[in-house]
């Protein structure tokens, strides 16, 4: 059976059919944007590398969260900068550092109408830059770095964070703090496991977002970019850990990851546009070589084509615009 019956283009002929036709849907709901609060400043500070992202004063962080809130996307996930950094980033579960401060602030300003999350991982707060605390020989230590975790996920919970974002890739870290949530009695706290995190360069405007302090690199803790299998089973073991949700980022070169995954587990998977490919559609907007909206969209249909329930995305807000106006 084939040409004359089937002509697969009777399903392309007008935009009525083509709308009818179409297998994956984007809406703002679906979007979750990162968002960068900066200790110690009085303005907020457009990263060079990432246009239309700032480091944000809490007082432009309420403001961009009720913004956010008000566009219908569905949650914003907060990153702290600290001021002052230590070799055990002692800032992430003080109730006063930056990130707890910010939370608080965040969730009185926009209460259940986005769900706020929150990064779990050490390395904006240490003068390191590691995402754990250092052994006597320099590498990171896993069992260590799960105790600063833990206090750091109560911290975040009790400053009001609905979701906890971990993304420091320890062995383990799921099971720590979903234990110490339990034992706390905080048993509605979400738990986002940055499942398959992938070691590679498209981080590379974060670390100018967050003033990174890292040298070298990351790769005895996120995954290797030659390895898709272990990103599957990451994910596994963390949804025996207690995870109601799993990641793959970044999201565009690891979108068989994302496929793999999406069929492995029955929980929500998420994905994370990071800060590479959002400066990379950017800049070659900027220079007219692309339709940067065309390609924003394309890449975050693409993502949940692959089987992302929702994506972390820097353009969210924006997105959640260009989705509203065309319908
Ligand atoms: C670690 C963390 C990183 C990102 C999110 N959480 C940095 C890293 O692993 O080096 C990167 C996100 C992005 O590039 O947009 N706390």
């Amino acid at each position: 059976m084939s040409f004359p019956a089937h002509r697969p283009r009777r399903l392309r002929t007008t935009p009525a059919v083509r709308r009818l036709a179409r297998e994956t849907h984007l809406v703002p709901s679906q979007l979750v944007l990162p968002m960068f609060v900066r200790e110690g400043i009085d303005e907020p500070r457009e990263i060079g590398s990432m246009p239309g992202v700032f480091q944000h004063t809490l007082d432009s962080l309420r403001r961009a969260a009720t913004d956010a809130a008000a566009s219908g996307i569905g949650g914003v996930m907060l990153f702290g900068v600290p001021a002052v950094r230590d070799a055990c980033g002692t800032g992430a579960d003080d109730d006063r550092g930056i990130l707890n401060v910010a939370t608080r602030a965040v969730v009185e300003e926009v209460g259940d109408a986005l769900v706020v999350q929150t990064d779990l991982c050490l390395d904006e707060f240490t003068d390191h830059g590691h995402c754990g605390v250092l052994a006597e020989d320099g590498s990171v230590d896993n069992d260590a770095t799960l105790e600063r975790y833990v206090a750091m996920g109560l911290a975040q919970a009790r400053a009001g964070s609905a979701m906890l974002g971990l993304s420091g890739m320890m062995d383990g870290q799921v099971a720590a703090v979903r234990e110490a949530l339990e034992g706390e009695g905080l048993v509605d706290t979400l738990i986002l496991a940055y499942s398959a995190k992938y070691a590679g360069a498209f981080y590379g405007p974060f670390r100018e977002a967050v003033d990174s302090q890292l040298k070298g690199d990351r790769r005895s803790y996120q995954l290797d970019p030659a390895n898709a299998r272990e990103g599957v089973r990451e994910a596994i073991m963390d949804v025996d850990e207690g995870a109601d949700v799993v990641m793959v980022k970044p999201a565009l070169p690891y979108l068989d990851v994302l496929a793999d995954v999406r069929s492995a587990v029955d929980v929500p998977v998420w994905a994370y546009q990071v800060s590479g490919e959002y400066a990379m559609i950017q800049a070659a907007a900027a220079n007219g070589w692309i339709d940067g909206r065309g390609a924003m969209l394309e890449a975050l249909l693409g993502i949940r084509r692959a089987g992302a329930d929702a994506i972390l995305t820097y353009a969210a807000v924006e997105a959640a615009g260009w989705l509203r106006d065309a319908l």
